[in-house]
């Protein structure tokens, strides 16, 4: 794992593609991000509000899109490509762009994140469903954690013929399957739930309980088939009393101290004995579960309880979302010192959430009305600090901010050894009135009927690298796909008769 090329509470302002090129391998541990949507909107600040004259567009056109498709085609994962070019079958030029935007940049964030590593990413139903196609090709389906569908209105908007939308999905994935970072989040328990179940109470400080079961699947010794007090376990189970961490302190007090070294039937009399023993009318033992042991209710891949941002936390930034939701999620997916990555942030929330829990953060923005917000933004969280003890990360005063001048410069080793601009460069080369010979069916071709293809097929070996880079006619392209290689290429198209008038030119 590479360390951060750049210090905690940096800002870049320019295009994350660039930026994230720029950054280490593997040197964040959870990436938050909230791009746009594909919602064909043009979203602006409202005059007057702190985020004046901030602004992004939200509509997407293969135009703009020309060498960041080409280098999707010649670089990434055949399964990509083809995730990318369904959607365009079913969803048109614009879904295109936008996946392709989303893609190269989600290669990038993959690349960045810790093998221990998490990534959040915000959506709509616009384009969800593409984009959860996309992150199962590049983190791997067994690595999809959860969609968490966020509720975040209530308006009831009439008249449009179908439900009201009133959801966010967040997708959250890690790196590795099994060996990630998760802190248990809770919600406090349903009063419903309380009151049906916690229905006893002694009255003795402890608090409300339940019953809960005394018996288990597990044998714990011999004894723990023997009677208790004249009760069997039930048929196939054994006596399974709780370890002493499972009673609030007080009522574990009232244990013997050797208690966990008793063996399964002294336990129940010792449980007995102190008293958290229920015995039902027809003489079945079962244990006392105390309400204020549990933590609350696990959280849920449905939030109702986040409401949008409103009063002193709305900045006027189009689209901002509520601190509240993204401290939820960094508390879960990050431990402090942590260092979380956004790379569309905005009026800076992630950061301010990371900041409030004590992580390392960095921001990227393409616009530049995001230094003055997210600087606000934190001279305010720092002046609240001094009143407020949640405020953990504010404590030390206004955190200061990096605003570096140009683009970060990779100093790990898996860095690459050309850089990426290379295979435009390469690609700017053929002037677009320009035609010349493809090297597949030796055709003459214009600049809009190629690829770029790796000549050694990357399943074959070959490697990521300019030298192993060229211009390849879109049907030859096809033909060869990711395994053949530039000989087999002209084998197939001169035996298949399909390719009969594309194989016409080969001397
Ligand atoms: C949905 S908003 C993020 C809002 C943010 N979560 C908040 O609470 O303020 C998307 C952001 O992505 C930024 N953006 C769009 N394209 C970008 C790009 N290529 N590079 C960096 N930022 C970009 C926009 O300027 C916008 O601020």
């Amino acid at each position: 794992m590479a360390e951060p090329n750049f210090f905690n509470r940096t800002l870049w302002i320019g295009d994350n593609l660039s930026v994230l090129r720029g950054i280490n391998s593997e040197c964040v541990d959870l990436v938050c991000l909230d791009p746009p949507f594909n919602s064909q909107r043009l979203y602006n600040a409202p005059l007057g509000s702190g985020a004046a004259g901030a602004q992004f567009d939200d509509t997407w056109t293969m135009d703009g899109m020309k060498a960041e498709w080409t280098e999707l085609q010649g670089a990434a994962d055949p399964a990509l490509y083809h995730t990318v070019i369904g959607a365009s079958l079913s969803a048109g030029d614009s879904m295109q762009a936008y996946l392709v935007f989303m893609t190269l940049r989600l290669v990038e964030i993959w690349r960045v994140l810790k093998p221990t590593g998490s990534l959040y990413l915000h959506c709509d139903p616009h384009a969800s469903h593409y984009l959860k196609q996309l992150c199962d090709c590049i983190f791997g389906t067994n690595c999809f954690r959860n969609e968490i569908v966020w509720k975040r209105t209530s308006t009831k908007s009439l008249g449009t013929r179908r439900y009201a939308r009133d959801s966010d999905r967040i997708f959250y994935y890690t790196k590795s399957p099994r060996d990630f970072v998760w802190n248990q989040q809770y919600r406090p328990h349903d009063p419903d739930y309380v009151r049906k179940h916690y229905r006893h109470d002694d009255n003795d400080g402890l608090g409300p309980w339940r019953v809960d079961n005394l018996s288990g699947g597990k044998a714990g010794g011999a004894s723990a088939y023997l009677p208790f007090k004249g009760a069997l376990p039930p048929k196939n189970r054994a006596w399974a009393p709780p370890q002493r961490d499972k009673f609030p302190a007080a009522a574990a007090a009232r244990l013997p101290e050797n208690y966990e070294q008793l063996d399964a039937l002294a336990k129940c009399e010792a449980l007995d004995a102190a008293g958290l023993i229920y015995w039902s009318r027809n003489g079945v033992p079962s244990h006392k579960s105390y309400l204020s042991t549990k933590p609350g209710n696990p959280a849920s891949d449905i939030i109702t309880h986040i409401p949008v941002v409103a009063g002193s936390e709305r900045t006027g930034w189009p689209t901002q979302k509520p601190l509240a939701l993204y401290e939820h999620f960094i508390a879960a997916s990050s431990n402090p010192d942590d260092l979380v990555l956004d790379p569309f942030c905005g009026c800076a929330t992630t950061m301010v959430a990371a900041e409030r829990l004590g992580r390392q953060w960095a921001g990227i923005d393409i616009d530049e009305v995001a230094i003055g917000i997210t600087q606000k933004r934190l001279q305010e969280e720092s002046d609240a600090a001094v009143h407020n003890v949640d405020l953990e990360g504010f404590r030390g005063g206004l955190p200061s901010l990096h605003l570096p001048p140009s683009l970060p410069l990779r100093t790990d080793p898996d860095r690459p050894t050309r850089s990426p601009r290379i295979r435009e460069i390469r690609w700017a080369e053929l002037g677009e009135g320009e035609r010349r010979p493809c090297p597949g069916c030796c055709r003459n071709k214009y600049y809009d009927d190629f690829d770029l293809d790796h000549i050694t097929p990357r399943a074959k070996g070959g490697i990521d690298a300019d030298e192993n880079l060229q211009l390849l006619c879109s049907s030859c392209n096809r033909i060869k796909g990711g395994h053949l290689t530039m000989a087999e290429l002209r084998q197939r198209l001169l035996t298949d008769k399909r390719h009969q008038l594309q194989a016409e030119s080969i001397p």
